[in-house]
């Protein structure tokens, strides 16, 4: 009988305390948002396999409420880097308030209120890149051989943008086991304020893109390893016995 993919995989009853990484943890664990590509291009045959990893992710009541745009076009991609930077400076005009006192005066409360009304959109984090980006000091898209548009079918299950995060990993590791370098990118979200962009790259409801993820053959080392925060995890044992621990130290 043929093998089917899944043979050999999550063996039962072989963990050791202490064992050494298995290949899909060392995937997890050794990945990094890479933000450089050489220009070599990207087998379709390769990116398909990437896709096959999203296609086969879990979702809420098996519902699998995504859909994939690849884009190869290198001067598409170009003109939607153009494209985002040119939404960024407008943006920013209106809510960077840190240009100069009397800007501070009169943009204050409206980047006070935008600021309430989107608080995940500008929080500093994306703020600072935003602020770079419309200052011609980054790239939004990094110049990459291929980007798969990640939409979301709004009529899906449950928080359809959850099921295609996890879509979207699946797809960002198997990239990365395949020798690939990935990069999400959020920013795509920017250029989609734009219905006419919307338009020209087919997205029409009931999908919305959630993200996008950049791929290619990484150039030179990832840009550093971000540290990530020590997490206290409760746990709830036998018999409601509760206690606290710091994973990760
Ligand atoms: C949903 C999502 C959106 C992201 N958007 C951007 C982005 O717009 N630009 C960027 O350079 N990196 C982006 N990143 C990459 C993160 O900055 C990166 O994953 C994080 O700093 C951890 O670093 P690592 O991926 O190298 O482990 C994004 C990551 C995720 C998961």
């Amino acid at each position: 009988m043929a093998k089917k993919p899944t043979d050999g995989l999550s063996p039962l009853y072989t963990y050791q305390e202490g064992m050494e990484w298995n290949p899909v943890e060392k995937v997890i664990m050794e990945r990094r948002s890479i933000r450089a590509f050489k220009k070599e291009p990207v087998p379709n045959s390769l990116i398909r396999r990437v896709l096959e990893a999203g296609r086969f992710a879990p979702s809420a009541g098996n519902a699998q409420p995504w859909k994939f745009i690849v884009v190869k076009d290198q001067e598409l991609i170009a003109e939607m880097d153009r494209a985002t930077a040119k939404l960024t400076k407008f943006m920013m005009w209106f809510v960077d308030y840190n240009r100069g006192p009397i800007r501070r005066l009169l943009l204050a409360p409206f980047t006070r209120f935008m600021t309430r009304f989107m608080p995940n959109k500008l929080h500093p984090i994306p703020f600072n890149l935003l602020q770079q980006i419309s200052a011609d000091k980054a790239s939004s898209f990094y110049n990459p051989p291929v980007m798969i548009l990640l939409l979301i079918d709004k009529r899906g299950v449950g928080v359809p943008a959850l099921d295609a995060g996890i879509c979207g990993q699946n797809m960002v590791l198997a990239a990365h086991s395949l020798g690939l370098g990935t990069c999400w990118v959020g920013m795509m979200t920017v250029l989609m304020m734009n219905p006419l962009w919307r338009r020209k790259l087919g997205i029409k409801s009931p999908y919305e893109l959630t993200d996008c993820i950049l791929m290619g053959w990484p150039k030179g080392d990832y840009d550093g390893e971000v540290p990530r925060e020590v997490q206290t995890v409760e746990w709830i044992e036998a018999g409601g016995v509760r206690r606290v621990e710091r994973q990760g130290v």
